[in-house]
């Protein structure tokens, strides 16, 4: 009797076990596929609230601005897809063309042909639209100091006026000037620089930003001087308005302000001319919250000034508008990683006519397209 009764409770109790397992099981398999699903529509849930709080300030208007190349006409748009699509490289690095390495910086011209800093290949490549490989047009020679190469290029523009680009080769402490009609034609512009980002006013005038040591500077080079002018920074290291910590890429209007990405001190300034300190028109504060940066790097910026940040370490962009009020993640923020939604340590963007965006991201060794959607 009592055998049985034991045998009998052991049996209820194994039943009750059973039944437990398979509630637990059933519980986290829910959990699991509800989970699933969330993460997948968290891009789209995050898009659409994107819309909501920016539809009022940017009605779709055309007003003309100027790139660092040429006078050009883009719409200004509300949101953009958040799936990109990669437009070169991917699937880890490599030398080969249409791979890349540790891409860093990236400018377009008026065909829409994007010219891309590929820094740990030594060279600049360029992807026309609807091609499906690229063409090296500078350095690719091995890093070394030879005129015919490059060493950890960081920034290149395009100088449509000359058909050529500037390149700033960072670890030869130069700035080089490389035919796009001779591939053979090198010419050193500026030298014993510590070279770190560029840009060019219509008129031929030059900008490079500086850091080594205890120089954080942004000097100018009108057309033909091989000695600048301090136009920004010079007052030692350090985020007071006057001061500049890691100035990297930058941006100059019609009017000769300076606009810079200084890193480390997580905000873009700008310098009007002959300013003896900087205005603040992105960050300054370090985080994770729309209004704030985890290292500011590459931006452009739509016709009506609102400024697009890459947020390297959040692996985003941002948008802060004109006015400095309001913010908006455009794409990314979903954690460093490979998938189309996703960056990893971005370094640039910038638009092509259409609105549409391309982001260098670094670390997936690709550069990605996200459509504008409006
Ligand atoms: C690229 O392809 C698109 C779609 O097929 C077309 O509209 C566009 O004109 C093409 N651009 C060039 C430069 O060929
Ligand atoms: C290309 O540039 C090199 C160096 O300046 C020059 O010797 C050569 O003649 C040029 N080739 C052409 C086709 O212009
Ligand atoms: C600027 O630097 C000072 C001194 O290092 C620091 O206390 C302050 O928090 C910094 N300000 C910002 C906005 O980062
Ligand atoms: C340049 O200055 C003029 C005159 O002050 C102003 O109307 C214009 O908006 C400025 N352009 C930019 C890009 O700031
Ligand atoms: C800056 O200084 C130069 C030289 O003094 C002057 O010609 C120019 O008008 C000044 N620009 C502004 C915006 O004050």
């Amino acid at each position: 009797m009592d055998m049985d009764r034991n045998q009998k409770e052991a049996l209820n109790e194994y039943d009750r076990l059973q039944k437990r397992i398979c509630l637990v099981f059933t519980t986290v398999a829910i959990a699991l596929i509800i989970s699933i699903i969330a993460i997948l529509l968290i891009p789209v849930l995050k898009n659409a609230m994107n819309v909501t709080t920016w539809t009022v300030t940017t009605a779709t208007t055309e007003i003309s601005f100027m790139t660092t190349t040429t006078q050009t006409k883009v719409r200004v748009h509300s949101s953009w897809n958040q799936y990109g699509y990669t437009v070169t490289g991917g699937d880890g690095d490599g030398s080969d063309l249409n791979k890349l390495h540790s891409p860093n910086a990236i400018d377009i011209d008026d065909d829409g042909i994007i010219y891309v800093c590929d820094c740990m290949n030594h060279r600049i490549i360029r992807r026309r639209p609807n091609s499906t490989s690229d063409e090296l047009v500078a350095g690719g020679n091995g890093e070394g100091k030879r005129i015919d190469q490059l060493n950890a290029p960081l920034d290149v523009i395009v100088d449509q006026k000359t058909n050529s680009l500037i390149v700033c080769d960072s670890k030869n402490y130069r700035v080089v000037r490389w035919s796009l009609q001779n591939q053979t034609e090198q010419q050193i512009i500026i030298d014993k620089i510590g070279c770190r980002g560029l840009a060019i006013h219509q008129d031929g005038t030059i900008y490079v930003s500086e850091y080594y040591y205890n120089l954080a500077v942004v000097k100018r080079f009108r057309k033909g001087e091989l000695t600048g002018k301090i136009v920004a920074g010079g007052n030692g290291l350090g985020n007071r308005s006057n001061q500049l910590e890691t100035p990297t890429y930058l941006f100059v209007d019609q009017n000769y302000s300076i606009y810079i990405s200084d890193a480390k001190n997580n905000r873009i300034v700008k310098w009007m001319e002959n300013a003896t300190e900087g205005i603040v028109v992105g960050g300054p504060n370090f985080g994770d919250n729309s209004r704030q940066l985890r290292y500011s790097r590459g931006f452009t910026m739509d016709n009506f000034g609102n400024i697009y940040i890459v947020d390297s370490w959040n692996h985003r962009i941002v948008r802060w508008s004109k006015d400095f009020q309001e913010t908006m993640i455009v794409v990314g923020g979903y954690g460093p990683g490979p998938n189309l939604y996703q960056l990893n340590k971005p370094e640039d963007v910038i638009f092509d006519r259409q609105g549409n965006l391309y982001v260098v991201d670094r670390d997936n060794h690709r550069v990605q397209k996200f459509d504008a959607e409006d």
